[in-house]
Order: C-alpha cells, then sequence, then structure tokens
C-alpha cells in the first residue's frame, strides 16, 4: 500500500513537471539551486517563494524560475546579481520591501548606477512586476526599455511625484495594459502612458483637474480609478471622461458639483461622497430613450451600476436608494 502511494506520488509529480513543460534535468538543476532561505515546491519548480522570510537582500535566484515572490522583507536593492541566472523570469512580486529609487544614500553617481543595474536585472521575459508599497521615488529614465512582455505594472503606495511618472521613463513598455499608481503623490495626470493601457488606476493621489482631451492618447483605457483624488468640476473639461472605450468610471471621495458628461457606452459609475447638487436624466443616460434605435446598437445606454450617495442632492432624487441600479 505505501509502495503504491509513493508511486502515485512519482506520477502527480512527473504529470505536474510535465505541466509545467520542463525537461527533467532542468527540473533537478531548479530544485537543487533552490536558496536555503526560500520554498521551492517541487509540484511546481518554475516557483521561487521567498516572501515573509525578513530578507535584506535578494538571495541567488535559479536560472529556471518564471515566478518569484519576495514581498514582506527587508530588501533595499534590486540586485543585478542575484537574478542574474534569471533570465526567465515572469512575474516578480516585490510589494512591501524598503527599495528606494536612491539606493542606499550613497550620493548621486551611486545611485545612477544602482539604478542602472535595476534595468540590467529585469528580464525581458517579464510580463507581472509588483513592486507596490516601497519607497520608490522616482523611475529612471529608460528602466523598462525591453520590458516589450510586460502587462501588469505595479507602483502603488510609494512616493512618485508628477516629474516621475513620463514618456521618458514609461519609455519600452509597448504591451502594458494595467499601470497602478495608486496612493502615491501625484498632484496631476500622469503623462507617457502606452496607448495599449487599458486600466489605470490613481486613487488616493491629489490629482486636482485633467487636462482636456487626456484621453485620446489612451484609446483602450476601459477602467479608470480616480477615487480619493482632488477633482473639481472646474478642473474636469467638458467632455473628458465622453470617451467610447471607458466601461468602469470611478469618481468616488471628489469633490466634484457636477455629473460629468459619460459616454453613453459607460457601463459602471461611481460618483458618490462629492458635492453634486442635481443629476439630471440626461446626465446618466445620454441617449434619450425615445431617440434609442434598435438597429443602432452602438448608442443604447449600457449604465448599469451608478452610486450617488455622499453628495448634496436636492429632493428630485429623495427617496431613491443611495446604490441605484440603473436600466
Ligand atoms: C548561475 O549560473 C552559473 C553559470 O551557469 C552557475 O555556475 C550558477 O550555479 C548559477 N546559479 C544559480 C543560483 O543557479
Ligand atoms: C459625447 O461624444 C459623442 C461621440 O463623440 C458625441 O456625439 C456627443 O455629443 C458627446 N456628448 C456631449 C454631451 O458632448
Ligand atoms: C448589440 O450589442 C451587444 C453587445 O455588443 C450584442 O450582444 C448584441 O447582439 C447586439 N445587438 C444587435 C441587435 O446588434
Amino acid at each position: 500500500m505505501a509502495h503504491l502511494t509513493s508511486l502515485l506520488c512519482i506520477l502527480c509529480l512527473v504529470g505536474s513537471v510535465i505541466g509545467q513543460d520542463m525537461p527533467y534535468e532542468e527540473y533537478m538543476a531548479q530544485i537543487q539551486a533552490c536558496p536555503k532561505e526560500c520554498h521551492c515546491p517541487r509540484n511546481f519548480p518554475r516557483a521561487v517563494y521567498c516572501d515573509n522570510k525578513g530578507l535584506k537582500t535578494i538571495p541567488q535566484i535559479p536560472t529556471h524560475t518564471w515566478y518569484l515572490y519576495l514581498q514582506n522583507n527587508l530588501i533595499e536593492v534590486l540586485s543585478a546579481d542575484a537574478l542574474r541566472n534569471a533570465t526567465q523570469l515572469r512575474w516578480l512580486t516585490l510589494n512591501r520591501n524598503k527599495i528606494t529609487s536612491e539606493g542606499v544614500e550613497d550620493g548621486v553617481l551611486n545611485a545612477m548606477s544602482h539604478l542602472a543595474h535595476l534595468a540590467i536585472a529585469l528580464p525581458a521575459s517579464l510580463e507581472h512586476l509588483r513592486l507596490s508599497r516601497n519607497r520608490i521615488s522616482k523611475i529612471p529614465a529608460g528602466v523598462f526599455i525591453g520590458l516589450d512582455k510586460l502587462s501588469l505594472l505595479d507602483l502603488q503606495g510609494n512616493k512618485l511625484m508628477d516629474d516621475a511618472v513620463t514618456e521618458v521613463s514609461l519609455k519600452g513598455l509597448t504591451n502594458l495594459v494595467q499601470i497602478n499608481l495608486a496612493k502615491n503623490q501625484l498632484t496631476s495626470m500622469p503623462l507617457g502612458l502606452p496607448p495599449t493601457t487599458t486600466q489605470l488606476f490613481l486613487d488616493g493621489n491629489n490629482i486636482e483637474k485633467i487636462p482636456a482631451g487626456y484621453f485620446k492618447g489612451l484609446p483602450k483605457v476601459a477602467f479608470l480609478r480616480l477615487n480619493h483624488n482632488k477633482l473639481e468640476s472646474s478642473g474636469v473639461p467638458n467632455d473628458v471622461f465622453n470617451v467610447s472605450s471607458i466601461l468602469d468610471l470611478q469618481l468616488s471621495h471628489n469633490q466634484l458639483t457636477e455629473v460629468p458628461v459619460i459616454s453613453s457606452g459607460l457601463e459602471h459609475l461611481l460618483l458618490d461622497h462629492n458635492k453634486i447638487k442635481s443629476v439630471s436624466g440626461s446626465n446618466i443616460c445620454p441617449v434619450s430613450i425615445d431617440t434609442v434605435d434598435d438597429s443602432i446598437n452602438e448608442s443604447v445606454p449600457r449604465l448599469r451600476y451608478l452610486r450617488l450617495d455622499g453628495n448634496e442632492i436636492n429632493h428630485q432624487f429623495r427617496g431613491m436608494s443611495s446604490s441605484a441600479s440603473v436600466s
């Protein structure tokens, strides 16, 4: 019986290794090179778990690693050396560490070499890069050049200011889909985002206004989160959100006094906790139902979820539940 169990285990192991498409020699090399501080599951050999270990530096990462988890440590420097062999890396999770853009306060020149290292260290195969909750205040010019597979960049909860996010710093991200810049120190909309950006998260900054036509440069943007900023209606140009690609628009906890113009394709709209005084049907339903022609499918209003609670809306809407479903 024991024999049968171990046989089954070996079969399981072989099955999942084959599932990850890994030759036996590579599998063995990978398991043997597992850093002693980390956990390398035998049934998932491309993953290396080094999270929550109090690490101050990144250990030597084995060659065949695709998924590297380093969150919740005390890492200050993204060292090129530790990642030198890990050229196949696809996901790198470094949330909640102490990485700064300046390195370890060695003056500007050293800082630059550290930043250069950062560029060298990131393999071209990288698809997800999570750097949330560190102390990053600058994105060095060209640091992402060559990362043309990167689709997700999470920089939430750092110390980025307006001059940190520019066309020069984001150059090379030709396939970026999601960028998370929430909880930084931005006062204006980031510039130079790649036109492939679909999900843009900017909650919890101090953004006051949006330049007219801002989203013309982002023809695929569909999910836009700007909750907990300082937007006033005077800082929101009339047609700026009237963009047909936007499906989900979140503007909770700002200082808007008017409902912004939206496109008929919008599905979710959060406007709660602003200073809006009145809402009219045409605000939230940009195309009159009477004039909708079923054959012109594009013009059918799609808004399905709307939040307006926490505003200063007058009697017209009294009695309407705070979170209403529009149909
Ligand atoms: C990295 O690659 C070198 C050269 O192939 C090898 O000697 C070394 O053992 C590798 N290190 C790890 C951690 O895989
Ligand atoms: C919104 O954009 C559409 C399509 O470009 C346009 O037809 C419509 O008039 C705009 N709505 C407002 C209120 O400006
Ligand atoms: C209208 O668009 C929806 C969603 O894009 C689609 O599922 C539906 O078939 C379309 N209806 C007509 C009449 O074209």
